[in-house]
């Protein structure tokens, strides 16, 4: 078995000629939260209702848990859980009984009901009516009917999406307990980075259509370690002397830009540069937020 509950090859949709998901390699691996990035437009939605069978791809290949979804529709959608938009509920019935209703239709004995409402916290609340839950209680609700099956893959598209901070928070708190707790993958969207950071081991980044990057956070992170940027009088050919050198630099913004801020190079850089008859105005240390690693991957063309 594939070690990715989710492996897209080529993903492609369209929507008459526009492309909504460009040739995207999609890698959720086990146990991962992977968070799904991107601006609105992107094509988040689009590749999510790809996996869940609920629109076809216009070409490319989706696996789940090693299987073609293709050929092996049945077996694995009964292994997902989901949350695509605002799911609706009979407002006049208690949250207990909403849940029994898809728990019938899903052939779940009634005995899954209070575990799914005991792993989303709203045990206290499960004999209220749904039309008195505030929004934050609803997408929790959402989350219980998705874990009702018992799934091995939890897809939720914008979760947090119109909750206040505390609302964000049991969110969040809930799905970062779904690997380690009940052995559940997530891949979970949203157009904010400050939220995926906090709970994803897995981020992708998608920006119109097309997936800019995809890693463990913690490469992300790295991305945003200190770097030393030189601002000179002539950078393209103080560029090429550092380059004659073997010295690994780029040029940004007419800077010179070095991953490294260690002491020495910085001297010796400096050195080579200014017996070159190269002026130095200024060397400084810069550490980019993931923020605007963010934000530099997506383009600023991206509404956030
Ligand atoms: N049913 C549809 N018909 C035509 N175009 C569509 C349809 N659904 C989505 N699109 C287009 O496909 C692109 C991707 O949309 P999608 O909804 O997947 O983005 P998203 O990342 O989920 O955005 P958001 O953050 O706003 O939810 C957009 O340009 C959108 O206008
Ligand atoms: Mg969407």
């Amino acid at each position: 078995m594939s070690k990715y509950v989710v492996h897209t090859s080529k993903l492609t949709r369209l929507y008459k000629s526009q492309i909504a998901v460009n040739a995207i390699d999609l890698q959720v691996p086990e146990g991962a939260i992977y968070g799904f990035l991107g601006p609105n437009g992107a094509g988040k939605t689009t590749t999510i209702r790809m996996l869940l069978g609920l629109i076809r791809p216009t070409s490319g290949d989706i696996q789940m848990f090693g299987e073609s979804l293709q050929t092996h529709r049945k077996s694995i959608l009964q292994r997902v859980g989901s949350l695509v938009e605002n799911p609706s509920y009979y407002g006049h019935l208690s949250g207990f009984e909403n849940l029994a209703v898809f728990a019938r239709l899903l052939g779940v004995p009634d005995t899954r009901i209070n575990e799914v409402l005991d792993i989303v916290r709203l045990t206290p609340a499960a004999k209220k009516a749904v039309k008195g839950y505030s929004l934050g209680m609803k997408q929790r609700l959402g989350i219980a009917t998705a874990l009702l099956a018992n799934p091995k893959l939890l897809i939720l598209d914008e979760p947090t999406n119109g909750l206040d901070p505390t609302g964000i928070h049991e969110i969040r708190e809930l799905i970062m307990d779904m690997p380690h707790e009940y052995g559940i993958s997530v891949l979970v969207s949203s157009h904010l980075l400050s939220e995926i950071e906090q709970m994803a081991t897995w981020v992708g980044i998608i920006r119109q259509g097309e997936l800019v990057f995809q890693d463990r956070i913690d490469v992300l992170r790295q991305e945003s370690e200190a770097r030393l940027y030189l601002d000179v009088d002539q950078p393209t050919r103080a560029y090429d002397l550092l380059r004659t050198d073997g010295v690994d630099v780029v040029l940004e913004d007419q800077s010179l830009v070095l991953k490294t801020v260690d002491p020495d190079t910085s001297a010796a850089v400096n050195k080579k540069l200014v017996l070159n008859n190269v002026n130095v105005f200024r060397i400084r240390e810069h550490a980019p937020s993931l923020e605007d690693i963010f934000l530099n991957l997506i383009g600023t063309g991206g509404s956030l």
